[in-house]
């Protein structure tokens, strides 16, 4: 990671991307609010305060859930993932409002525990359209609550990437049982369906990114054409790697960015760091290889970060045959400098 990265644009498109979500926060709250309380002039303010948060907490999620293949179709999109954290944070406060709103409402009258009265309610009626749609909302919130807490990247670095990766993965889970949530809440309050019309198209909207996202890396992705006698992996010619970019191919569970940058080349794991990002999508800014995700910087020749920084990937031999570009798929340690081919 870069010095001078690190301490000026870094912080300042943190605040820029945090002012868009509060500004797009709010002005959902006040148009929902604002045209409810005009359509629907008795109803309370702790219902419209529910409603306006449920429906804004389930449209962030979905804004969550299509960024990642979106980032991946389309660099465009790249900026939206840099804080995706910031807004999975601030869905979490959302849904947070919604559910204690509805627990105040529904809930805290009683003589029971209202967090019990959560986890029951319903289930007294009988069929399966009665099935109880509070408790799976409850523990959707558990699940933001974990990712929300465990958001920090010293957690990331204490759980490991892996282990993170994989609590992170439950927002699909989450994301099912929200559905559940708002079509069994729906039809049993017999609420207007066009809340489902809404959610039917969201729901294909999530799915057809995500498939898009994986068919284009399915074709694209970094298929080796070529491995001879002794293992080493054929990039293809030197033309095909534009300069300060790199070419990315794949060799066996690894994958390999082969950078291209003032006559000279070197390989590094395509995988960064920090999270996981794809190296080989970005590109050399100040002789260094930033990463595309949050612009962690390494060196082509040892990927090193430079210093203070401490992180290190993987290095890779490469050899030039006329102008065919030939990678060694044997990982060296983390931080090994490999002499640059130079052509
Ligand atoms: C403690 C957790 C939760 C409880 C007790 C709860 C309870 C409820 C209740 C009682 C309703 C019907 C409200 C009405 O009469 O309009 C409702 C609706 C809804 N909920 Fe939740 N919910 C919880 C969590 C969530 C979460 C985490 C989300 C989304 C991320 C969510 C999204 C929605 C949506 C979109 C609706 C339909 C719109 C509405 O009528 O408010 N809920 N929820
Ligand atoms: C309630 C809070 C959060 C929500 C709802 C959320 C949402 C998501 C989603 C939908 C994914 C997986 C799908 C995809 O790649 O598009 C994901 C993965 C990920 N999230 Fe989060 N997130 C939250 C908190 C955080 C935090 C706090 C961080 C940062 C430390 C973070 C960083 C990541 C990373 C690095 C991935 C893996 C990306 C990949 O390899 O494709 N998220 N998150
Ligand atoms: S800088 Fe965050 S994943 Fe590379």
């Amino acid at each position: 990671m870069s010095v001078n990265y690190a301490g000026i644009l870094w912080n300042r498109q943190k605040k820029r991307y945090d002012t868009v979500i509060a500004i797009g926060i709010l002005s959902y709250l006040a148009l929902f609010i604002g045209l409810h309380a005009w359509l629907h002039p008795n109803i309370t303010t702790e219902t419209l305060i529910i409603r306006a948060t449920g429906t804004l907490a389930f449209l962030m999620l979905h804004i969550i859930l299509s960024i990642g293949p979106l980032a991946r179709l389309n660099p465009v999109f790249l900026p939206l993932l840099y804080n995706r954290r910031h807004l999975g944070v601030s869905l979490f406060i959302i849904a947070s409002v919604h559910g204690l709103f509805n627990i105040l409402q529904f809930h805290a009258g009683g003589n029971a525990n209202p967090l019990v009265s959560v986890l029951t309610a319903g289930s007294r009626f009988p069929g399966p359209i009665y099935f109880p749609f509070q408790p799976l909302g409850l523990l959707a919130l558990v699940i933001f609550f974990f990712m929300a807490a465990t958001s920090h990247d010293f957690w990331l670095k204490n759980l490991t990437p892996r282990i993170w990766k994989s609590v992170h993965m439950l927002i699909y889970m989450a994301y099912a049982l929200i559905v559940l949530h708002v079509v069994l809440g729906v039809i049993q309050l017999e609420k207007s369906p066009v809340l489902i019309g809404f959610m039917g198209l969201g729901m294909l909207l999530i799915i057809g990114l995500h498939l898009a996202a994986g068919w284009q890396a399915w074709r694209t992705d970094y298929k080796p054409i070529t491995i001879d006698t002794t293992g080493w992996i054929r990039v293809g010619p030197l033309q095909e790697i534009r300069n300060n970019r790199a070419k990315i191919v794949q060799a066996g569970d690894e994958t390999i960015a082969i950078f291209r940058y003032d006559g000279k080349l070197s390989a590094v794991s395509n995988v960064c760091r920090h999270q996981n990002g794809p190296l080989g999508e970005g590109k050399i800014i100040d002789g260094c290889i930033t990463c595309p995700w949050h612009g962690y910087q390494y060196r082509p020749e040892d990927g090193c970060s430079p210093p203070p920084f401490p992180e290190k990937v993987e290095t890779y031999e490469l050899a030039l045959s006329g102008s065919d570009v030939w990678v060694n798929p044997a990982p060296l340690p983390e931080g090994t400098y490999v002499e640059p081919i130079r052509y």
